[in-house]
C-alpha cells in the first residue's frame, strides 16, 4: 500500500533551518534525546572564554551572576511561570532532589505517589527517599504503556505528600492530562511534581494553568540547549515557605556575606539554587531558547503534528506498529514504531547519518522538529523500509 505524496505547505519554520548547521548532514529525527545544535553556541562559548581570559573575576560581577536568573527568565516565557520563579540547575534529577527535599515524608502524610512511566532517574530518587521514610506509590501503565488520568487520581489521599509526573511521557511520548491529577492533589493537601522536559519547545506548557507547585525540566532535546542546564520553577504562591533540605551557599539572601550561622534562605527563586552555576551550560543553552522563543511553541506544536500525522500515515501505509499516541491531543513531538528488527534498522540507520533511537516496548522513536523538511519525512521511512527489508531477507 502507498501513503501517496504529501500535498505541499508553506512552511515559514524552515527559515531557522540555516541556524542548524547538523540538519545538512544529516536526517536529524532525535530532537526527543539530542536536540540539534544552533550555530550561536560556538560565539557564545568563545564568549565565555573570552570572559574569563579578559575579565576574571570580574566576570561573575559584570555577567555570570545575572545569568541564571536572566536565562531561567526566558524560560518562564516559554512556560507561563513567572518572572524569577525558574531557578537554573544541572540537570532534572538536582532539580527533583531539590524541589523534594522540601517535604519530610513523615507518616501518615508520607506516599509519593508517580507512574511507572516516569523517567528512571526520577524513579531511581524517589526510591532513594523510599529509605527517608516516603512510601512510594507507582501507578502502572494499562498494556504496558499507557498511563490513565484516573488511576493516578484513584492512587492519591490523604496520605499522598507528594504526586509526581510528567507533562509528556518519555517513553511513549503521550501527553498526560495532568489538570485533573493536580487538582485531586491539591483537594488532599499534597504538592505537585511536573518534569515538562519532553514537552518544552515541542508541546505548549502552561504550568500556572495545570496548578504545579515545582516543575522540572532540562535543555538537550526540544530546546537545543545542549547539557548542563537543568531548571526547577517553583510557584511562588505555594512555595516560598518551603525549605529545601538540599542547598548551599547560593540560596542565601547574601551569598557574599559568607555567613557561617544558621541559613537565611533567599526569598525569590534563589532559594532553590544550590552551590556555584553552570555558567557556560547555561550561555550554551540561551541560544536555543533564543529561538524557541523567537519561533513561538504553538507553532512548533502546529508543525510537529501535521509531520508526526505524515509519519503514522506512512507507518500505517508499511503495515508497521505505531507504539505511540494517535490521537493529536495525547500526542507528543515524537513518533514509536516497532518495526520487524527495530534495534538492527536503528543501527543501520544511525550508520548512514539518520539520527534516530530505539527503545525497547516501543520501536524506533522518531522526532521531527521545526527544522524538519517534509520530503526527510517520506526519505526516513524508505531507508527503515529498506533496512527491515535487508533484515527480514537475511533471517536476522
Ligand atoms: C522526561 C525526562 N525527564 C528527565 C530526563 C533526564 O533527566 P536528567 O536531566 O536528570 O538527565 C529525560 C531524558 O533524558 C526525560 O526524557
Amino acid at each position: 500500500m502507498s501513503a501517496g505524496a504529501a500535498p505541499r505547505v508553506d512552511d515559514p519554520l524552515l527559515e531557522w533551518r540555516r541556524e542548524f548547521p547538523t540538519t545538512e548532514t544529516t536526517l536529524h529525527f532525535i530532537s526527543h534525546s539530542l536536540g540539534a545544535m544552533p550555530r550561536g553556541v560556538e560565539g557564545a562559548l568563545a564568549h565565555y572564554a573570552e570572559m574569563w581570559r579578559n575579565r576574571g573575576i570580574r566576570a561573575w560581577e559584570e555577567e555570570w551572576f545575572a545569568l541564571p536568573t536572566a536565562v531561567g527568565d526566558m524560560l518562564a516565557g516559554l512556560l507561563n511561570a513567572p518572572a524569577g520563579s525558574v531557578s537554573m540547575c544541572e540537570n532534572v534529577t538536582m532539580a527533583q532532589a531539590v524541589a523534594l527535599s522540601t517535604q519530610d515524608f513523615r507518616a501518615p502524610r508520607n506516599r509519593l505517589v508517580c507512574t511507572a512511566e516516569d523517567f528512571p532517574s526520577e524513579l531511581y530518587l524517589y526510591e532513594g527517599l523510599a529509605r527517608r521514610g516516603a512510601e512510594i506509590v507507582r501507578v502502572p501503565a494499562r498494556g504496558g504503556r499507557r498511563i490513565e488520568p484516573e488511576d493516578v487520581i484513584a492512587a492519591i489521599d490523604e496520605r499522598t505528600a507528594v504526586v509526581a509526573t510528567s507533562h509528556t511521557l518519555f517513553r511513549t511520548a503521550q501527553v498526560l492530562d495532568v489538570a485533573p491529577i493536580f487538582r485531586r492533589a491539591h483537594e488532599v493537601g499534597a504538592i505537585t511534581l511536573l518534569d515538562v522536559y519532553q514537552s518544552t519547545g515541542s508541546v505548549p506548557v502552561d504550568v500556572r494553568a495545570l496548578g504545579a507547585d515545582f516543575v522540572t525540566g532540562g535543555s538537550v532535546k526540544w530546546l537545543c540547549g545542549g547539557p548542563g542546564a537543568g531548571y526547577l520553577v517553583a510557584n511562588p504562591a505555594t512555595t516560598s515557605a518551603l525549605r529545601p533540605a538540599i542547598t548551599g551557599w547560593m540560596a542565601h539572601e547574601n551569598p557574599f556575606a559568607f555567613d557561617s550561622s544558621a541559613q537565611k534562605l533567599d526569598a525569590g527563586a534563589r532559594r532553590f539554587w544550590t552551590g556555584t552555576p553552570a555558567i557556560p551550560a547555561f550561555l550554551a543553552a540561551r541560544e536555543g531558547y533564543r529561538i524557541i522563543a523567537a519561533i513561538g511553541v504553538a507553532a512548533i506544536r502546529a508543525k510537529s503534528l501535521r509531520q508526526t500525522a505524515r509519519l503514522l500515515e506512512l507507518a500505517d501505509a508499511h503495515g508497521f506498529t505505531v507504539t505511540s499516541d494517535r490521537d493529536a491531543h495525547a500526542r507528543g513531538g515524537t513518533v514509536g514504531l516497532d518495526v520487524p528488527h527495530a534495534e538492527r534498522v536503528c543501527a543501520d540507520l544511525l550508520a548512514g547519518d539518520v539520527l534516530l533511537d530505539f527503545r525497547p516496548g516501543v520501536g524506533l522513536r522518531l522526532a521531527p522538529h521545526f527544522y524538519t523538511r517534509d520530503e526527510e519525512l517520506d526519505e526516513v521511512m524508505r531507508r527503515i523500509v529498506a533496512s527491515v527489508r535487508r533484515h527480514t531477507a537475511n533471517g536476522a
